[in-house]
């Protein structure tokens, strides 16, 4: 009989060896441009298309065409001018908490698939549910974000309003189910929504102040004219830390109305949740521990690497009421077990690389970046309110500042030229490879829109941005006929 062939490798030291000292310096030479690659896409594509491979390759081989391929083209999303989206800058440290949770390759879905992972992720949710205050009867899980967070808040919130739905489908209730959110909501609510058997039409888009915040008053009035009108209103997603704007719903006002209209109030804080752990912001979130379900996201403003989200619950009962479910063939089950807490089954554990970075780092370093970011986007508002090219729209409530370029002679440029002004100048920042941010559409006015959760940036290099985009304003402004 032939040697038993494994799928072990050689020289796996060497291997991994190599694997980490490549990592290493794709960290350490993060902030080296361009942030977004100028390589044609034609190219990468060329590069990486092949057949599946019937033959073995060795995998130093590999790891070459790793190095050209796949690492020179990334975006360098750690570059201290990435500024797009609410995409973090990943601390080394959870960097290093990701390969290791990697390297173990626990499967937390009962206790005895990982002992440590189940027992971390409980520790990493408890300092989460003491951060927002939550009474000892919480919940929680880890996800992959907060798409999956605001699924996990509304769907335990639907089977605590609607039971039935979980045995007999949607077609046990007789009235329509309702959400509502406001008009800054994420696009995750809607697709929530649509994946609940609730469908996009029956989420209400709650109008806003000028601030982009929901107008309280305007749910109430919502809340009873679907209720006048046989529908069942049942959750409302209050946004702490919009999208675009970074605006805070009015929490406490909402938590009032949930209550007494007997709605369940989820937040969505995948992104402003990070607030909590700064003196100067945790004010803005207050009234967040009246909430139901709160989403949050350490892969957003925490600095920890995709993915990491997490949805908590006031209330686990309500929790694993919703999830709860056995199967003969995974063996002996203890109160411990994850799988009760999440629709996932097998699961990647999560915890580690959080536990990693927040004890390398302490919360206090933490909340200083935080805060630094804060300013930063401070002082891009501050920048576009003194320059008369400028309009600055809506306030700055975390690290999110939006503006709109105005050229000189703007009376000459229709809305729609001003809004193609902005996304133009927005492709040549990228193009130049010094930062990389993107639009937003606020007031129905497109605008150019900053979003700094970076540990590396600084105020130059928000300065620096700013006076690209108003040069580049210029020079385009100068070719409009
Ligand atoms: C407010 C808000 N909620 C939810 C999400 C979705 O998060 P994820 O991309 O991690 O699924 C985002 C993403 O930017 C967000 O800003």
């Amino acid at each position: 009989m032939g040697e038993t062939q494994t799928l072990d490798l050689e020289n796996l030291d060497n291997h991994l060896e190599r694997v980490t000292s490549i990592i290493g310096d794709y960290i350490k030479h993060i902030s080296d441009a361009p942030v977004v690659t100028q390589t044609p896409m034609e190219d990468i594509r060329d590069s990486l298309f092949e057949d599946m491979p019937m033959e073995g390759t060795s995998p130093d081989k590999i790891l070459d065409q790793v190095e050209k391929s796949f690492k020179s083209v990334c975006t360098k999303i750690g570059h201290p001018r990435f500024l797009a989206w609410i995409t973090t800058s990943p601390s080394p440290a959870g960097t290093i908490g990701e390969l290791l949770s990697v390297g173990f390759n626990q499967a937390p879905l009962l206790y005895k698939g990982s002992p440590p992972a189940t027992i971390l992720e409980k520790v990493v949710l408890s300092w989460f549910a003491k951060l927002f205050d939550y009474p000892d009867t919480w919940g929680g899980t880890l996800v992959s974000g907060g798409t999956v967070a605001n699924l996990m808040g509304m769907t335990v919130g639907r089977h605590a309003h609607a039971p039935e739905v979980a045995d007999r489908g949607m077609q046990a209730l007789k009235k329509p189910l309702i959400v509502y959110v406001s008009d800054q909501g994420h696009m995750s609510i809607y697709r929530s929504a649509m994946l609940l058997g609730i469908g996009h039409n029956n989420v209400r888009s709650v109008p806003t102040d000028n601030e982009c915040r929901m107008i309280p008053e305007e749910l109430r009035r919502m809340v009873e004219a679907d209720r006048m009108a046989g529908m069942q209103p049942y959750c409302v997603v209050a946004q702490a830390g919009a999208v675009s704007t970074g605006s805070i719903d009015p929490l406490n006002t909402i938590a009032d109305i949930c209550e007494e209209m007997n709605l369940w109030m989820h937040v969505d804080a995948s992104y402003g949740g990070a607030a909590m752990i700064s003196d100067n912001l945790r004010h803005l979130l207050d009234g967040i521990n009246r909430a139901d379900s709160i989403a949050v996201d350490p892969h957003k403003w925490f600095f920890i690497p995709l993915e990491c989200g997490i949805t908590l619950f006031k209330n686990k009962k309500q929790q694993k009421d919703t999830f709860i479910a056995k199967a003969v063939y995974l063996g002996q089950e203890t109160d411990w077990d994850l799988k009760n807490t999440n629709f996932q089954l097998s699961r990647q554990g999560r915890a580690l690389k959080l536990w990693f970075a927040f004890k390398t780092y302490g919360v206090k370093r933490l909340a200083e970046i935080v805060d630094r970011n804060h300013g930063h986007a401070k002082l891009f508002h501050k920048l576009t309110t003194e320059s008369p090219n400028w309009e600055p729209v809506c306030g700055v409530e975390l690290s999110m500042a939006c503006a709109r370029y105005i050229p000189d002679n703007c009376c000459a440029w229709s809305e729609a030229e001003l809004d193609n002004l902005q996304v133009a100048i927005l492709s040549e920042l990228e193009k130049s490879g010094l930062g990389f941010m993107t639009p937003a559409r606020i007031c129905g006015k497109g605008v150019i829109r900053l979003c700094v959760a970076n540990h590396r940036t600084t105020d130059d290099d928000i300065t620096l941005l700013f006076n690209f985009m108003t040069e580049t304003g210029a020079k385009l402004a100068a070719q409009h006929a």
